[in-house]
């Protein structure tokens, strides 16, 4: 089975792109079959998967605006990485395009029903706007992952950004999911990072990842090298809460599948039904993100269910990788 993730966020620098890249690359180091789609005229996705945004020749505008299909336009940085639809400063140019077509917020789910098997994952990196690109991916996905930075004025964006994909619920998808709020760049000696995490949960409970992405250095510098942190420095903290990121990801859906197979009339939607076992097996228990990943220590992911991560996040190697 599939999973089209979108991971989106109008705010900007929130870790759209870090979450994108990274989280793509603890997925391989699982053995699965990701495409990762540059949604953002940034093009920082496709950089940071070490592939030139200035030496662009196909990518996501040739799927969007010409039609190009996902397997000639998709390209990779190199073996055992993932499978990339680049983007650079050319798709601001399809925002414009795609006003004049038919079904334009139709067209990334239109190019991906033919492909979409061939992959376990398909993340979509987001540009920090609800623009038209956005709307294609909520569109084609079966889920929104949204990256939150613990400040001041986090929760504020958040619900315009559920209120559209209720929209998008209510009109052309009406099986999209929220996969979960993520807490990014966190750092535990900063109070206010602590008291947004705790309102965070207080707000929407089970839709929180337990996984926190600690504020660490290595993230920032691994795209400058063109690499995701697994190839980067995969001890580092970073490396290890998206791994973590990624088992408690996998987890959920097998958990999902197997209560949908076991109960087909009663299935519960995924973000509900998993989220839910997922507080039940935690408290206490940071041994749940290494039976998924054995590379990783399960300190990226918060044994807590009361929103309060744990002191090994706190320390300074957090800030100094
Ligand atoms: N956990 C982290 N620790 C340290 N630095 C981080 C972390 N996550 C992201 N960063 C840095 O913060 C900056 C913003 O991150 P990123 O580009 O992922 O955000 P974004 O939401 O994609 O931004 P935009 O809205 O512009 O697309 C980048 O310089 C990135 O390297
Ligand atoms: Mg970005």
């Amino acid at each position: 089975m599939s999973r089209i993730i979108a991971i989106a966020n109008q705010k900007g620098g929130v870790g759209k792109t870090t979450t994108s890249v990274n989280l793509s690359a603890a997925l391989v180091s699982m053995n699965k079959r990701v495409l990762l789609i540059d949604l953002d005229p940034q093009g920082n996705a496709t950089m940071g998967c070490g592939i030139d945004k200035h030496e662009v020749e196909k990518g996501i505008f040739d799927v969007l605006v010409d039609g190009m299909s996902v397997n000639d336009a998709q390209q990779k940085a190199a073996e055992n990485t993932c499978a990339v639809l680049a983007a650079n400063s050319d798709l601001t140019a399809a925002e414009v395009e795609l006003m004049d077509m038919d079904e334009r917020e139709q067209r990334l789910n239109n190019a991906l029903q033919p492909v979409r098997q061939d992959f376990d994952f398909i993340l979509i990196d987001c540009p920090p706007s609800l623009n038209i690109l956005t709307l294609n991916a909520f569109v084609a996905a079966d889920s929104v992952l949204v990256p939150v930075q613990c400040e001041y004025y986090a929760l504020e964006g958040l619900s315009a950004l559920l209120e559209t994909v209720e929209g998008v619920r209510e009109s052309v998808n009406p099986d999209i999911k929220i996969e979960g709020l993520l807490r990014t760049m966190y750092d535990g000696r900063n109070k206010l990072g602590v008291e947004v995490s705790a309102q965070l949960i207080e707000h929407f409970g089970d839709q929180v990842f337990r996984t926190v992405v600690p504020r660490n250095v290595r993230l920032a510098e691994a795209p400058s090298h063109g690499l995701s942190i697994m190839e980067y420095d995969n001890t580092s903290r970073g490396a290890l809460a998206y791994l973590a990121l990624a088992g408690e990801i996998v987890r959920k859906l097998a958990r999902a599948v197997h209560t949908a197979d076991e109960q087909p009339a009663a299935a519960e939607p995924i973000s509900e039904a998993a989220s839910q076992s997922e507080r039940k097996e935690t408290t206490g228990d940071v041994t749940t993100a290494e039976s998924a990943n054995p590379s990783s220590s399960g300190v990226a992911e918060s044994p807590s269910s009361t929103g309060t991560p744990e002191q090994p996040l706190n320390d300074t190697e957090s800030v100094n990788g």
